[in-house]
């Protein structure tokens, strides 16, 4: 991406918009499977909550109303495998892109502190510690940070965006023991952890930073961010959290009170009904699941081989044979010519740039027209 200061910084997907246009040309419309916006509709038992709580007239609680944290916390113990948290060390974000932007800023991080991020990853984390004035470090090798005091925060993405990859219980304990030992805060960005397609992880779970297989049942230095965008189709609503180290998310707490970054009290209140019901997030996973399976072969048909992708919203797609740093615009460019919108890898850094990003949200009937466009080319 190579940002080189923030008065340069532009927006990566407005450069995609020739691209859009030419894939709008297509006789049979538009396939967009760029952005990975949900498509399918916000759950009755969701909306209905939202309603429920339209009487709003005083300001809503910051760290979010006590039965939204208990909710919060029921559904770490039972889909995250982490029992025990405290509902005090955790607390809702205005989804999670603003945590993920803003929080070297609200960790006072500047100069002379780094910040850890996957080596191809979702750009956000880079921009944050940017806009923080900190140093960003794009690598996945432990060895490249290890025994650094100026590494302040680790990020980690399990299920990643944009490649699918999932971090073992192994990987994931590394990465905190490194950071332990420098005094650094390891966050792990989770918000595809409900949809996990290949094994283990399928059956078993994607592992948590918080679960103590992982953090050894302290959650000191370990922060876990989760969205609801995805899995409840409320990407609208603007509803996310984070949890783990009390005195973290006390110290976060304090700074966005004085800043106003508080979730609506509806948006709350649809919080709790999304987090207690688990059928319509098995329901939408399996949605995902058929569309999964009609994409993956279909893009074989035009010579493209999936990496990673073994849990996520987007099949991480390249070229058969084809090298890296091979131009992914091109790839783009002729998905486009079928009238198929992608992402371009070069979006997630200099190592992803042969690669293009095939999301899932599509509606059936566009997932179905692009495999047929694809088969036939
Ligand atoms: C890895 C990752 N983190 C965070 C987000 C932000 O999600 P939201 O702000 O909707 O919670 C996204 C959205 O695509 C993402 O892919």
């Amino acid at each position: 991406m190579g940002f080189a200061d923030l008065g340069g910084l532009a927006y990566p997907w407005d450069s995609l918009t020739p691209f859009a246009e030419r894939a709008r040309a297509h006789p049979r419309g538009l396939v967009d499977l760029s952005i990975g916006t949900p498509v399918d509709p916000t759950p009755a038992v969701v909306r209905d909550a939202l309603a429920a709580a339209g009487d709003a007239h005083g300001y809503p609680t910051t760290h979010g109303t006590p039965v939204l944290r208990e909710a919060v916390v029921d559904w770490f113990a039972r889909r995250r495998g982490v029992p025990g948290l405290d509902p005090d060390a955790v607390l809702p974000t205005v989804g999670s892109k603003e945590l993920v932007g803003l929080l070297p800023s609200l960790l006072r991080l500047g100069p002379g502190d780094v910040v850890v991020h996957p080596a191809t990853a979702y750009p956000t984390y880079d921009v944050g510690a940017r806009l923080a004035g900190a140093t960003p470090l794009a690598t996945d090798r432990v060895e490249d940070w290890s025994g650094r005091g100026d590494v302040r925060l680790v990020w980690v993405n399990s299920p990643g965006n944009p490649t699918g990859e999932v971090l073992g219980v192994e990987e994931l304990a590394r990465i905190v023991a490194a950071a332990r030992e420098i005094g650094a805060l390891v966050v792990s960005d989770e918000c595809y952890a409900e949809l996990a397609w290949a094994e283990p992880f399928a059956t078993e779970g994607v592992p948590s930073i918080l679960d103590p297989r992982v953090s050894g049942g302290s959650t000191h230095g370990l922060l876990a961010a989760y969205s609801l965008s995805k899995q409840s189709n409320l990407a609208g609503y603007r509803a996310a959290f984070v949890g783990g180290d009390p005195a973290v998310v006390a110290d976060l707490l304090t700074t966005r009170k004085h800043l106003g970054m508080i979730v609506p009290a509806p948006v709350q209140a649809a919080m709790v009904a999304a987090l207690s019901d688990d059928a319509h997030v098995a329901a939408q996973r399996e949605v995902y699941r058929r569309r999964r399976d009609v994409l993956l072969p279909a893009l074989g048909e035009v010579g493209l081989e999936v990496d990673g992708s073994q849990a996520g919203l987007y099949l991480w797609s390249r070229p058969a044979g084809a090298a890296d740093g091979e131009d992914c615009w091109r790839t783009v460019g002729d998905l486009a010519d079928l009238g198929i919108l992608v992402g371009p890898g070069a979006f997630y850094g200099p190592a992803a740039a042969g690669h293009v990003r095939v999301a899932l949200t599509a509606t059936d009937e566009r997932v179905h027209e692009a495999a047929a466009r694809l088969s036939g080319a």
